[in-house]
Parts: structure tokens; sequence; C-alpha cells
């Protein structure tokens, strides 16, 4: 079958048979006739999985609307499947807004969902939003650090609770229109036994110290009505008990925190959750080296170096940015009890830095094809064309099994915009809260933290907005 992209383009779909393994998958596409470079690397994209993880979301934050954050990855297809499941996008840029807006969205649905919603974390940035559109609605992002994430956003962006109710008082003054807070601490890259205390000391303290401050100033403060919880959420195929170890904690402080609060809208900025796994990248070994290693035994032992065509210069730039490992898988598998050798692979570049990683593999052969599985966030986004290298090619699959729940998404009106409503309160339990407990480090970096000066939470919740 083949899509018709808003661009007026279309894109030929492969459907494939329900349980066919990623290799088999790609091997087909290696095989495939009417290639015009057989040893081009190449994405093979899976649109069946991009429904399921849309499910995935709503049954685990029924309460949160999704605004994909396009920086992760614009392919067109991905951005226009999501689009019709009813996401909103997060853009950063003017290009990423007429990727967007490219998709054909009506302008209706374009603000609804969010084109004219902007973050902002100081005064410059209002000085410019009163300048060139005084009626942009705003979401002050707060900064929220998480020690053991790997990405400390924070040492960029966001401002503490303190800047923040300044910058309020500001906007108002301005008669510029807050609407929310944005609060992201980059659950993804939280290790899963400090998570849930960490992440609950932080979240509980802003949101009580925000209730708490705005109340008090609610006279003179914009109404608020939305709250973003950010990205950050993981994307990889074995990390879905992750996601909902995350998602299991947020739900219960935003039942606590927001319910009862019908007008009041609780948005995320996935990215890799939804572009991570379902992008497969096929590389093919360009050259081979074999290196011999003498053993402290004095015992020679043959290693080899595998060179492939896209390297850290192209989708593998997330090793640098993203502080991604990949793992290889061969295409062509072994005979039983094939000898594995250590072995390395490097990018196509000339430059030494372009390392993939290294490797326990079967002895390959030039013309022989990889394939690395969770290739889909911040890979091509980022890549560039260094050496005269050129983008992987990007061929799209869907499942038998899936074909038709597709399909049925992709015909529906691009504006059916989901609803989402948020969970029922959790009973409030004081003997679980565990806000000021003095084993939990908050700030790591070199600008002061943003929950490090709060005072002690309330017994009694005041509504904020
Ligand atoms: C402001 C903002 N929102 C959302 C994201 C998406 O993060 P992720 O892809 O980890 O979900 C990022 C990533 O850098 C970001 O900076």
């Amino acid at each position: 079958m083949s899509l018709a992209l808003k661009s007026g383009d279309r894109v030929p779909v492969v459907t494939v048979a329900t349980g066919t393994t990623l290799g088999a998958q790609v091997q087909s596409q290696v095989s495939s006739t009417g290639r015009e470079d057989r040893e081009d690397p190449f994405y093979l994209v899976d649109l069946g999985r991009l429904v399921e993880l849309h499910q995935l979301w709503s049954a685990a934050l029924p309460g949160v609307h999704p605004f994909y954050a396009v920086k992760c990855n614009n392919d067109p297809v991905l951005m226009q499947t999501l689009a019709a499941l009813g996401c909103g996008f997060d853009c950063a840029s003017k290009a990423e807004i007429k990727s967007v807006l490219d998709l054909g969205v009506s302008s209706k649905v374009r603000l609804q969902k969010g084109v004219a919603t902007m973050t902002f974390d100081n005064e410059v940035e209002l000085y410019k939003v009163k300048t060139h559109y005084p009626t942009a609605r705003l979401v002050l992002r707060i900064r929220a650090d998480d020690p053991s994430a790997l990405c400390q956003l924070g040492v960029k962006f966001g401002c503490t609770v303190d800047e923040g109710k300044k910058l309020l008082l500001r906007a108002r003054d301005m008669e510029l229109c807050v609407v929310g807070i944005s609060n992201e601490a980059s659950p993804y890259l939280i290790s899963m036994s400090a998570a849930t205390p960490r992440t609950r000391r932080c979240s509980r303290r802003l949101s009580r110290c925000l209730t708490n401050s705005s109340s008090s100033e609610s006279h003179s403060v914009s109404v608020s009505t939305s709250s973003d919880i950010g990205g950050g959420f993981p994307g990889t195929r074995d990390s879905e008990g992750f996601f909902t170890h995350l998602t299991d904690v947020l739900k219960e402080g935003l039942g606590r925190y927001f319910s009862g609060r019908p007008e009041l809208k609780i948005i995320a900025e996935p990215g890799r959750f939804f572009a991570c796994s379902t992008h497969t990248l096929a590389v093919n070994i360009i050259s081979k080296r074999e290196v011999s290693v003498t053993t402290p035994n004095q015992e020679t032992t043959p290693t080899f170096m595998y060179f492939v065509n896209d390297g850290v210069y192209g989708s593998f730039n997330c090793i640098l940015y993203d502080h991604i490992t990949p793992t290889p898988f061969v295409v062509k598998s072994p005979p039983a009890g094939a000898t594995v050798h250590a072995s390395s692979l490097w990018g196509p570049t000339c430059d030494g830095l372009d390392k993939i990683c290294d490797s326990s593999l079967p002895l390959l052969q030039v013309g022989d094809w990889l394939y690395f599985p969770d290739m889909g966030a911040y890979t091509v986004s980022a890549a560039s064309n260094f050496n005269g290298f050129t983008k992987p090619m990007t061929y799209y699959a869907v499942s038998e099994d899936l074909r038709q729940r597709f399909l049925t998404v992709w015909n529906s009106e691009l504006d059916s915009g989901a609803h989402f409503r948020l969970p029922p309160p959790p009973p409030l339990h004081r003997d679980n809260v565990d806000d000021d407990d003095p084993q939990l480090p908050l700030a790591t970096t070199d600008r002061p933290g943003c929950c490090d000066n709060l005072a002690a939470p309330p017994q009694e919740l005041v509504p904020v907005f």
C-alpha cells in the first residue's frame, strides 16, 4: 500500500507478517528489488508501533496530553501519524513550526494544540513576546533538577521558584497571559532505584510551593490553566516496565495535586517515547581489518575492526549527544556454535573519533548487514553530511495485525483531538509523604537548585490557578 502525505508526496508501506523479526524485515528490505543503491544504510520504520505506543501512553497517563517534541525526529510520516492520533507538537524553531503546519492541521487545531503556547524562564523572553506576539499563551519553565539525570537540562534552562514568582508579576505588569507552569526533570535518565523518592520529593515541594506562593498573590497574578511535565520518558523496546513505574509515580502526584480541577490541562513533551523504538537502522560493512592482540599469557588472538556506512557524524551522533550505547545485531544468523570475536565497529569518515561500539561478533565479511533497533530518537535529526556521506533512506512497514488500526488512524480527521481527563485523586496518606527525608539531596550543579530552600509543605493544599 502507499500513504498520501499532506505535502502531496506518496510513500510506500510494506505490510509484514505478524511476528516477523527485525532481522528478517531488514533482510527482506535488503533483497527487495528496486533499490537504487543496495549498499546504502537505511531506516526501517514500524508504523504500527506508533499506534501501540499511543495506546500505552493513553492508558498510563490518561490525563496528560502529549505534545510530541519535533526535535527528536521530524519524519513526516511519523509526525502525520501522531497528528492523526491527536498529539500536539512541541516546536523549538521556525522550521519545526513549519514542519507541523505542513502536516495540514487546521488553524483551530493548531491553536488548541500549542503553536500559540510557549515557555519562558527569563525577563528578556517576556520582552520579545510582548513585541512580537503579545497574545501568546505563556508557560513558566521552572528548574527541576534530578541529580542522577545524565542530561542536566537545569544548567541551561529553568528559573528558580523565587525567580518564577517575580517573573509572574512582571508578566502581569506587561499584560501578558501566563497560562501554566512547566516542571521538567527528565525522568528517562533517572536510575530505577533513585527515581521514586527524588522525583516525588522534588515535585511535591514544587507544586506545594507554587500552590502557596500563587495563592498569596492570586489577586495579582494571571490565571494559569495548564501544567507541563516535559519530556524524558523512556523509549527503548525494553523500557516499558520503567515507563509504567514512572507514570505510576506521576499519576499519583497529578491525582493528588491537580484533580478536581477540570479546567486544568496537564501536558507533556515526549520525544523519544514515541520515536525511539519505531526506527531500526541497517548498516552495511564496507571494509574490515584484522588486528592481532597478544594476551597476558602470550597467546595471540584475532580481533576485528569493521567499517560500516553510517557513523558518529551521521545517525550515531546519539552516542555523543544523547549518551546512547548502541547494540548491533547481525542480519544473517551465523551457523550454530560459530565462534564470536572481540570486534569494534567504526563509521565511514576520516575521523578516529568515528567509533560506534565494541562488540562480540561472529566473523563477518564486507557486504554483510548489521542492524540497530531503537534508533529513532536524536539520530537522523542531528546527523550531518560530513565527508560527503548522506543520511540513510527511510522505508516504512506495518505488521499485518496492526495494519487496519493504523489505517483507521491515518485516515481519520486530523482534528479528531484526543480527550484527556485527569486521574481520580488517590487518598492522601501522610505516612507515605517523604518530602523531608534529609538523605535525598536535590541540586548537584553549580547553580542553586530550585527546590533547595522551599518551606516545609503545609497540611492543607490551596488551589493555585
Ligand atoms: C524542552 C524539551 N522538551 C521535550 C524534550 C524531549 O525530550 P525526550 O525526547 O527525552 O522526551 C526535550 C529534549 O531535549 C526538551 O529540551
